[in-house]
């Protein structure tokens, strides 16, 4: 049995209000909060980058572990900070993993997550005294004043898979579904991602359709087998139309999943796995044995269906009260404030940070540089 054994998340110290952001684009604050299902979004500082996020998020959980099992590092990103370099390198050293352990990057959009962790999974199989870990860590930008301004966030999710997990064990078989198309893309020198919106949520829907008809075709499975259900969040609105095409049913069923993301916003590779967090922690039952369904999206596009089974003794190694206090100490930003920090350059700055890992901006050959706070 392969698995999350221990999972943890975070995010900026920072967030905006939809409201406020309704009333300095004058729209109507219910397109957010109703339509598009958000409430507030994560904002990040110019010395707050995926590799800070990630820091924060992986730095409780690799201590639990002897380094020298970890043989494998998977970074998942949208917003890689490189062409070249793997963002995984500098945790690599910062989080004092073994130089025989195995570093890379992995990129598809939002589905790069998943991705590392079915690399993690088979990694794991072939070499059963080691673990794998894997942080999924984005920053969402669209721009300001565009459609996608509304659906910005950023966070990140760090997990370790392992034999006999602690969290939920997944299973190997799982339903695909692979398209080229252009829904949404950022070619090398932009910062900002370019969108189709439309035809990106019509994407969402039928890859969904089509990766878990692939499912049922292998396993016989329906959704009347499944307990509780988690989906990419780019906001929630989506996860709630996608939860309605699957199962014909109200988005009352999936609520606790969404939980954190309605504060935190799309945070493209980490926001399935922060939902996971967020079902776990907020669905105040036990939910030993239960069937998770895992819907991963990632544009251009690649989507991916997979179950997990939840784990008896779960809920001692999630970390319900952290978190909360984690998202109800940010701090609120105003619009001008957001707007500010969109468009400084990114590094030096005394913003805090999530984590005690700072950005501090590139060097006279233009690496990156960090200090620990
Ligand atoms: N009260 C209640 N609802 C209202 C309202 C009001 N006053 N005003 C508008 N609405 C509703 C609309 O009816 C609409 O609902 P439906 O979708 O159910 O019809 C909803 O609010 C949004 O309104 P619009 O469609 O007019 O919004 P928009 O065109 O300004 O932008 C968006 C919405 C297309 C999602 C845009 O924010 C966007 O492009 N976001 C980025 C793309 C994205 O996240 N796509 C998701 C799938 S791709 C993916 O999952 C990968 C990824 O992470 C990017």
């Amino acid at each position: 049995m392969i698995g999350i054994d221990a999972i943890d998340f975070a995010t900026s110290r920072y967030f905006l209000d939809m409201k406020n952001l309704a009333e300095a684009r004058n729209v109507d604050a219910n397109k957010y909060y109703v339509g598009i299902h958000q409430e507030q979004m994560s904002i990040a500082p110019p010395n707050e980058d995926i590799i800070t996020l990630g820091y924060a998020a992986a730095s409780q959980l690799v201590r639990q572990y002897d380094s020298g099992k970890i043989g494998m590092f998977l970074f998942a990103t949208e917003t890689a900070v490189d062409n070249s370099k793997s963002a995984g390198s500098y945790l690599h050293d910062i989080l004092n993993l073994s130089d025989k352990c195995v570093t890379f990057e992995i990129k598809q959009a939002c589905y790069a997550g998943t991705a590392a962790l079915f690399t993690a999974y088979d990694y794991v199989s072939t070499h059963k005294d080691k673990i794998a870990l894997v942080i999924a860590s984005d920053i969402a930008r669209y721009g300001l004043h565009v459609p996608g301004e509304a659906t910005q966030g950023c966070g990140a999710v760090a997990m370790v898979i392992s034999h006999n997990p602690r969290i939920v064990s997944i299973r190997k078989e799982t339903g695909t579904h692979s398209a080229n198309i252009h829904d949404f893309w950022r070619p090398t020198a932009r910062s900002e991602a370019i969108v189709d919106g439309a035809l990106s949520a019509k994407s969402y829907i039928t890859s969904m359709k089509n990766c878990f008809k692939d499912l049922q075709n292998q396993t016989g499975i329906t959704v009347k087998d499944i307990d509780y259900f988690c989906y990419h969040t780019p906001f929630g609105k989506m996860a709630i139309k996608g939860h309605q095409h699957l199962t014909g049913r109200s988005e009352s069923d999936i609520l606790e999943s969404l939980t954190y993301n309605n504060l935190i916003g799309n945070s493209y590779t980490a926001s399935l796995y922060i939902a996971l967090i967020s079902l776990l922690e907020n669905t105040h039952k036990d939910m030993t044995d239960a069937v998770i369904g895992m819907y991963s999206y990632g544009s251009g596009s690649v989507a991916q269906y997979f179950l997990c089974d939840v784990i008896k003794g779960y809920e001692e190694h999630i970390d319900e009260e952290g978190h909360k206090k984690m998202l109800s100490t940010r701090k609120r930003v105003s619009v001008q404030e957001y707007e500010k920090m969109f468009t400084a350059t990114p590094g030096a700055a005394n913003y805090e940070t999530s984590g005690k890992l700072v950005y501090t901006g590139v060097d006279d050959k233009l690496r990156r540089q960090y200090v620990l706070r």
